[in-house]
């Protein structure tokens, strides 16, 4: 066995409109902010998740790493969208050996994929009997695509990392919030982050993994349709939507635009905890915590808390990491919801499952 220090690691959130990079130093059973750093990425260099012109982004990479003075080699990145699926299962109880022996077999009936093009991961959640007096196990199993691995880590790689960790959004945002908010007795909670292409929707129950979809449509969604609705260059919707003032932008044509996309965003929403519910018995959800950059859409915490009927808390992802004084704060608090899925992963630790 080979016994190693705790080593330091780094989280890289490599989203289609930035990535993110922090490192977080355990500070007695807490994190104290280490690094951070964040570079835009243009709309063509990742589209839907696929790396679209993987030249520029090494380059952004390893430029962001440069400029954050980050010298740790080991990484964490994650994945999300078409090619990952997590699902909670319920199988014939079993040790954790007989099932890593065949939860290739047990998965496959999930997946809509060749059982030879994925990688597959679980984690034993817990234990019951069934109504028959059968012993069952909950499993929550993820899946992701070989390929897709490739595709980000390769890139990690050519930026002069090693990608010890690949981690799923979902996940991070999980765990994200696990070590920032306490866990109510009973709580049902959805934690949405909408980003740039993707909004992810998970659902926690009792702090527990119980239901996660991603859903293709996000900040991008709004920008383009500015862009179309209004006449306007991708630019000038972009900083139309961040509530930058743009010459001849009629802001009611604007509010309408937003809203109608925002409306969209709650269909999809609404589909999400309509497939939690069947699967769970009408199971209500307590309240939502919202992140991602389009969590900062002008009046988007109002529309989603009346549409859906929900109180509504936008995530703060440092909540409970300290922060030194050499980081701006005003400027972390403005970014912070940007930074939930990279704070998940930045608390990632070598040996933990
Ligand atoms: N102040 C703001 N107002 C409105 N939208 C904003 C604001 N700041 C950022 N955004 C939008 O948030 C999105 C970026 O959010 P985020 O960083 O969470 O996405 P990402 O991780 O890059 O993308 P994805 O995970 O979908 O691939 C972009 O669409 C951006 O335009
Ligand atoms: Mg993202």
């Amino acid at each position: 066995m080979v016994f190693r220090k705790k080593s330091k690691i780094i989280g890289i959130d490599i989203g289609s409109s930035s990535i993110k990079v922090i490192q977080l130093s355990d500070n007695n059973g807490g994190y104290t902010l280490s690094r951070f750093g964040m570079a835009p990425l243009a709309p063509e260099m990742i589209v839907d998740g696929t790396i679209m012109d993987s030249v520029r982004c090494v380059e952004t990479l390893q430029n962001l790493l440069k400029d954050q003075s980050i010298s740790t080699k080991d990484a964490v990145i994650s994945l999300s969208g078409h090619s990952v699926i997590v699902k909670r299962v319920s199988l014939p109880q079993m040790t954790e050996d007989e099932l890593a022996e065949s939860i290739k077999w047990e998965a496959e009936q999930y997946i809509p994929f060749d059982i030879n093009d994925v990688n597959t991961d679980f984690q034993i959640l817990n234990t019951f009997v069934d109504p028959d007096g059968k012993p069952q196990m909950n499993v929550l199993l993820a899946v992701v695509k070989k390929d897709k691995i490739t595709e980000y880590t390769s890139l990690v790689i050519e930026a002069g990392l090693r990608p010890v960790i690949v981690d799923i959004d979902s996940f991070a945002l999980e765990n994200m919030y696990g070590i920032n908010y306490e866990v109510k007795e009973g709580e049902t909670v959805a934690l949405i982050n909408i980003g740039a292409s993707l909004t992810n929707i998970n659902i926690l129950q009792k702090g527990m993994f119980a239901f996660t979809r991603d859903v293709s449509i996000g900040g991008n969604k709004y920008t383009e349709s500015i862009q179309k609705d209004l006449g306007l260059s991708y630019e000038n919707a972009e900083r139309a939507k961040k509530g930058e003032s743009v010459e001849g932008v009629d802001s009611f044509a604007l509010d309408s635009v937003v809203e109608s996309v925002s409306g969209e965003i709650v269909n999809e929403i609404t589909r999400s905890f309509g497939y939690f519910k069947t699967a769970s018995g009408n199971e209500k959800i307590d309240k939502i915590m919202l992140s991602g950059g389009s969590s900062k859409i002008k009046g988007m915490d109002n529309f989603l808390q009346q549409r859906l009927d929900l109180p509504i808390e936008i995530v703060n992802p440092f909540r409970k990491i300290e922060i030194p004084p050499e980081f701006d704060s005003n400027y972390i608090r403005d970014i912070a919801p940007l930074t939930a899925v990279a704070v998940g992963l930045g608390i990632r630790r070598l040996n933990d499952k």
